[in-house]
């Protein structure tokens, strides 16, 4: 099975596997562990902040970003196509005391006069704005980056009105490398970011968050508060550490793979999908106007060899990484054909 409907299929190499049998084993809620104070600050130096907190998942990390920069009170905005909104089972009202408001947005990024008209000091009339999220990658925008200049602007805005920034950047480096910059240059326009080693990366598990020490520190109580702390998470960690050291550059092949696959579709119909759009390893797909739903479609591609997620019941998502190879794609697009022209 070819399987194109995560980045988070993706094995530990070899070379993590010895480091995750090598790390140390300390208990990271008591003494610390040495590994995974080297992953954290290696993420603090990646992504130019002051320090890092190693949790299970991006899930977790977004829900300790929010819960750290508000203190449970006030709005949330985000883009409408958040995953913090979309995908994170509601996380964000059922447990941080906070409400959101979401801005319309194009390819992820927020329309910034909506974004000007919602955000608003705190009065005796209304809780204000605690903070403002961002997401690039971005998920549901098909892996869309969002520009530097847009996030500058954000950012800009933000401030003005004494409001603190999160991104969630489950994707981040894809991000990074898709613009050709460092990490750091993108974070410089958020107060956190969170990042995932366990989805292009390869690492199995984990996500760190990073920003100033005292909101740091601030995080580390909020993730033992919703059951995050790490204990013997040395492994985890150094599986972390060879991803960050070794993995990144090599996201530009599936952001190449995913490019020849939306060439291949789009030659399939144009309406199906824009590879100008595929800037990261993300393909959305649409297939409203086929006689297939999503759904019927995924199925369909099952059994030809090819599984895919719907994204929703119009669209596909197909989403590629290390283990997907030219002649994978091939493969895919050949399926795709095969399908298409029985439907
Ligand atoms: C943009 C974004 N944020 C957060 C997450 C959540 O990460 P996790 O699955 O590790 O909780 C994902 C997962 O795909 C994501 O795409």
């Amino acid at each position: 099975m070819i399987d194109l409907r995560t980045d988070t299929v993706t094995r530990p190499t070899e070379t993590m596997l010895a480091a995750m049998t090598e790390a140390t084993q300390g208990d990271d809620s008591r003494d610390g562990d040495e590994t995974v104070m080297k992953l954290e600050a290696l993420a603090a130096e990646r992504t130019g902040k002051q320090a890092g907190a190693f949790m299970p998942s991006g899930t977790m990390t977004n829900l300790v970003a929010v819960l750290t920069h508000t203190q449970r009170a006030g709005e949330v905005l985000l883009e409408e196509g958040a995953h913090i909104l979309n995908s994170e089972l509601g996380g964000v009202a059922a447990l941080t005391g906070t409400f959101h408001k979401a801005i319309p947005g194009k390819r992820g990024a927020m329309d910034l006069d909506q974004l000007r008209e919602k955000i608003r000091p705190m009065t005796r009339n209304n809780m204000g704005t605690a903070l403002v999220c961002m997401e690039t990658t971005h998920n549901r925008a098909g892996g869309a980056v969002l520009p530097l200049a847009h996030m500058k602007a954000v950012y800009e805005l933000a401030q003005a009105n004494g409001v603190p920034v999160h991104t969630d950047g489950a994707r981040f480096f894809n991000a990074a490398v898709a613009l050709g910059v460092d990490a750091k240059t993108i974070a410089q326009y958020t107060d956190s970011v969170c990042f995932c080693v366990s989805k292009g990366l390869s690492a199995p598990v984990g996500s760190v968050l990073c920003g100033t020490n005292a909101f740091i520190e601030r995080a580390r109580a909020f993730r033992r508060q919703v059951g995050g702390n790490m204990r013997q998470a040395g492994g985890l960690a150094a599986a972390g550490i060879v991803a960050l050291n070794s993995m990144v550059n090599r996201l530009k092949d599936d952001h190449a793979s995913a490019k020849r696959l939306a060439l291949g579709l789009g030659k399939i119909d144009a309406r199906l999908t824009d590879p100008n759009d595929v800037e990261t390893n993300l393909v959305r797909v649409d297939v409203s106007f086929t006689r297939h739903t999503a759904d019927q479609w995924s199925q369909a591609l099952a059994k030809h060899g090819v599984a895919v997620s719907p994204a929703d019941p119009r669209s596909l998502r197909f989403v590629t990484h290390r283990h997907i190879g030219a002649a994978d794609v091939d493969h895919a697009i050949a399926a795709f054909a095969k399908v298409w022209s029985e439907c």
